[in-house]
């Protein structure tokens, strides 16, 4: 009885939707007029020719097959990719779809997904072909092709490229591009200095015996262990979804004169030799730079820190910074995960102890990572959420950029909570039996809440702005 009800209500709806549309001609919504303009604005970026999506979604031809899938994927909220909990903050590059588009798509595909009047459709935007800020102002690149064999499984790679500027550049922008999409897996690009007894021939690391830095020594560590990581720091990753990335205006990275930028970039082999060489593209800033942002981690102390205070606390437990030989402190161990842990929890405190101001936000995990949360506690004790990831996926390792910078006073804090998931529940878990340690490949471990911001009290006097390029 309920059920015939339903359905007649339900008729006489779709009655009087129908009966309205072919009045007003706009109840049933149009891809032309309706769905166009959201599938341009939010997917396009990814789903068009040449870019990172198995389908273009421009046109009605490309994305009528696509209907069906389409609605599964904007309900269920895997597309487009976009992690946060709205409840918690306001990202300037949010790019999920609010609550009336999803409803529009949905409407439109159970319609039938009608065209409409091609009058109704607008422009294509202009997307740029190549570098998505235009020609960059100057472009680092790998220091040769570099060759990636059929198969086999590559280790991290490492190439070193001068820095060839007279003073220090401060760079709004920045583009990490691959030439070969098909086997960068991932890269990152750092700011970094040779290690003393070392140096770089052909773009190459050699160590203090006269090897390359690539690879594993004979007892199956990392050569380059040998490197300060203490003296480098990060200007930008490559992974799906990301690379390019702008500052807000009057912010910037610093490219320090005399020093190096170093790639890493990780190649999958996919059944056929080919090449690569990953090019990283920057634009100086057209403002002066008055404030330049820093990338760190919570768990971390911050720079200005007068001796180390950085603090996790795993399944309840506190690691504490060891104390060196020479009075140094350095972030202790952290124990492994695990095998078969399910909700193992880690906690990161970084204590402010000066003003800074916070710009971004981005989780790094591997595969066993399940949510990661940021949370500022304020001097006053009042705690607040600022980023949540409840369902963290490692495919898309996205950056949240604060929509208006947050100020933190010193005597607030930053804590990152993280759980993971080593059980044979987790689908991508290749191995539950194991323990997992730390390291940075992917089948091991990481804990990295970024955090991207600058001190408040280093106003920097304005630098040149004028691009040179040298290439
Ligand atoms: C940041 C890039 C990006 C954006 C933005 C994006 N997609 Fe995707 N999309 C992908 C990639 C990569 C895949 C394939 C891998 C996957 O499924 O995760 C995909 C897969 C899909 C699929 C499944 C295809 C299949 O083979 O089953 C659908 C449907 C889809 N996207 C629709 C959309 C829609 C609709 C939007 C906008 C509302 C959108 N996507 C926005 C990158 C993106």
């Amino acid at each position: 009885m309920k059920l015939t009800i339903t359905t007649l209500v339900s008729g006489l709806a779709l009655a009087a939707a129908t009966a309205h549309a072919s009045q007003s001609g706009s109840a049933v919504p149009t891809f032309t007029k309706d769905v166009a303009p959201i599938l341009l604005d939010r997917c396009a970026a990814c789903h068009r020719p040449g870019e990172i999506a198995p389908m273009s979604l421009l046109t009605y031809d490309d994305v009528r097959p696509w209907a069906r899938a389409i609605r599964s994927k904007v309900i269920a909220g895997e597309m487009p990719p976009w992690a946060a909990d709205r409840r918690y903050g306001k990202f300037r590059n949010d790019r999920s779809l609010s609550p009336e588009q999803i409803d529009t798509i949905v409407k439109w595909a159970d319609a039938g997904a009608p065209k409409g009047n091609d009058g109704d459709l607008p422009p294509a935007p202009a997307f740029p072909s190549g570098w998505q800020g235009g020609e960059p102002d100057f472009i680092f690149q790998l220091p040769f092709e570099f060759r990636v064999p059929a198969e086999g499984q590559l280790d991290i790679l490492r190439f070193w490229v001068p820095i060839p500027f007279d003073d220090d550049r401060f760079v709004e922008a920045l583009e990490l591009r691959r030439s070969n999409p098909r086997v960068v897996h991932h890269a990152r690009v750092d700011v970094a200095t040779v290690p003393e007894g070392c140096k770089v021939v052909n773009g190459i690391l050699m160590g203090p015996d006269g090897k390359p830095d690539t690879g594993l020594d004979a007892n199956g560590n990392r050569r380059n262990v040998f490197e300060v990581e203490g003296n480098n720091y990060h200007l930008i990753s490559y992974v799906p979804g990301r690379g390019y990335e702008r500052h807000q205006p009057g912010t910037g990275k610093r490219v320090t004169a005399g020093k190096w930028v170093r790639f890493e970039v990780h190649y999958n082999p996919n059944g056929e030799a080919t090449t690569d060489r990953t090019r990283l593209g920057v634009w100086f800033s057209k403002t002066p730079v008055t404030r330049e942002i820093y990338t760190k981690s919570a768990g971390q102390s911050l720079p200005t820190a007068a001796v180390d205070e950085s603090r996790f606390i795993v399944e309840g437990k506190e690691i504490l910074p060891a104390v060196q030989a020479d009075g140094s402190r350095r972030r202790g161990r952290i124990p492994n995960i695990p095998p078969y842990a399910e909700n193992w929890l880690i906690v990161g405190v970084t204590p402010i102890t000066e003003p800074i101001t916070l710009y971004a936000l981005s989780p790094h995990m591997h595969v066993r990572g399940k949510d990661m949360k940021w949370v500022v506690t304020w001097p006053d004790g009042r705690d607040e959420t600022i980023l949540d990831v409840p369902n963290y996926d490692f495919n898309w390792q996205l950056n949240y950029e604060l929509d208006s910078p947050l100020r933190l006073p010193s005597g607030s804090k930053i804590t990152a909570v993280a759980h993971y998931d080593n059980s044979p529940k987790n689908r991508y878990n290749p191995a539950p039996e194991k323990e997992v340690y730390w390291s940075d490949q992917s089948w091991d471990e990481m804990f990295i809440p970024y955090l991207e911001y600058a001190i408040d009290s280093q106003p920097l006097s304005p630098t040149s702005t004028v691009p040179r390029n040298q290439r």
